[in-house]
């Protein structure tokens, strides 16, 4: 019985040393030390023992089983030890590796135009200030000279936030703002969002972008505003362009006008592109009322001054040949990513 023990004890190490998986050792621990195991076989064989064998055989089969749970725990924990190795050595991120190109993105067709006509205007000593978007009354219209029974408010179709506070229909405050504060010289052009309440298609939308310019400085004239205004379009659209100032009327400007250029796609033929007029509206202009001035605080009698104003939008349209404005706002990186 004793050799028996031996012989299990040896083979017992053998097969463990020989296994390589968590599961072959609890099989092997089962097999040898389970309840139905070789060692309680004998161990249920002591009886036929004679009571001198039966401690000897006792102890040493404790000591066997004793040595086989030690050695199938010892194994198990190298096991693990492995296993964890292994899978710190395969996760292991090698960080020299290159990595997935990600599409790079661009900016939006509005920015790169804006972009260009800040740069244009910037060369011309303009300095570019922002305003609020949710503006008083006061600045949006009364200031502006558009009290409020003026039919122009009726055109501008108004969010009103409270009787008094709007979200700004046009960038035009911005020019009271920078009067109240600065003395002329003033040379500024201020970029942003404007809001009205305009059902959209394909060329309306209740938020759109404005640019605003405005100069005032001492015998500033309507010669002043046409030589920086052809300047900034030839700039912007080519050298070749031919524009035209038509009559108009805002209530902060006097005299006013509107600029075309003639139509680039067909040179004042008329076609599609300019609805056959052979002419391109792009911004509205005048030189700033007196009222505006003295409202601001500065004296129309030693001041002069022009301002204009230009939608984004309708230039980039132009500029890309986009027939609708809607595009500019949906994110769809199909029609983005072509820009
Ligand atoms: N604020 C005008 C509009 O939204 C545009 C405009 C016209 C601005 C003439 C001006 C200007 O500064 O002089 O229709």
């Amino acid at each position: 019985m004793k050799s028996k023990l031996e012989e299990i004890r040896a083979r017992a190490q053998e097969e463990l040393s020989k296994a390589n998986a968590v599961e072959a050792i609890e099989e092997l621990r089962v097999k040898y030390a389970g309840k139905k195991g070789e060692l309680t076989a004998i161990l249920k064989q002591m009886g036929k023992l004679s009571p001198e064998e039966r401690p000897v055989i006792g102890q040493l089969a404790n000591e066997v089983r004793g040595f086989i749970e030690n050695a199938v725990d010892t194994k198990k924990k190298e096991l693990a030890k492995l296993m964890l190795e292994k899978q710190l050595e395969e996760e292991k991120i090698d960080v020299t590796l290159p990595s997935d190109i990600s599409p790079l993105g661009h900016k939006h067709p509005l920015s790169v135009v804006l972009d260009e006509i800040k740069e244009i205007f910037v060369g011309m000593g303009f300095e570019i200030v922002e305003g609020p978007e949710v503006e008083y009354d006061y600045y949006n219209f009364e200031a502006l000279n558009i009290p409020k029974d003026h039919p122009a408010r009726d055109t501008q179709d108004t969010f009103y936030i409270t009787d008094n506070i709007v979200l700004r229909t046009q960038t035009s405050p911005v020019q009271v703002r920078v009067m109240e504060k600065k003395k002329p010289p003033i040379r500024i052009i201020s970029p942003g969002r404007v809001f009205r309440s305009d059902a959209v298609d394909a060329t309306h939308s209740p938020l759109f972008h404005q640019i605003e310019g405005l100069v005032v400085d001492k015998d500033i004239t309507f010669a002043d505003l046409k030589g920086t205004l052809e300047t900034f379009i030839k700039r912007l659209y080519g050298d070749d362009s031919v524009v035209r100032f038509r009559p108009h009327h805002f209530p902060f400007t006097e005299p006013s006008a509107e600029v075309d250029v003639q139509c680039f796609s067909c040179k004042g033929k008329g076609c599609r592109v300019c609805k056959n007029e052979g002419w391109i509206e792009i911004l509205g202009c005048g030189m700033v009322h007196p009222k505006v001035l003295a409202n601001c605080g500065i004296d129309p009698e030693e001041y002069s001054g022009f301002a204009l104003g230009l939608g984004l939008e309708r230039v980039a349209m132009r500029r890309y040949g986009v027939d609708d404005m809607r595009l500019f706002y949906e994110n769809d990186t199909r029609f983005l990513s072509q820009f």
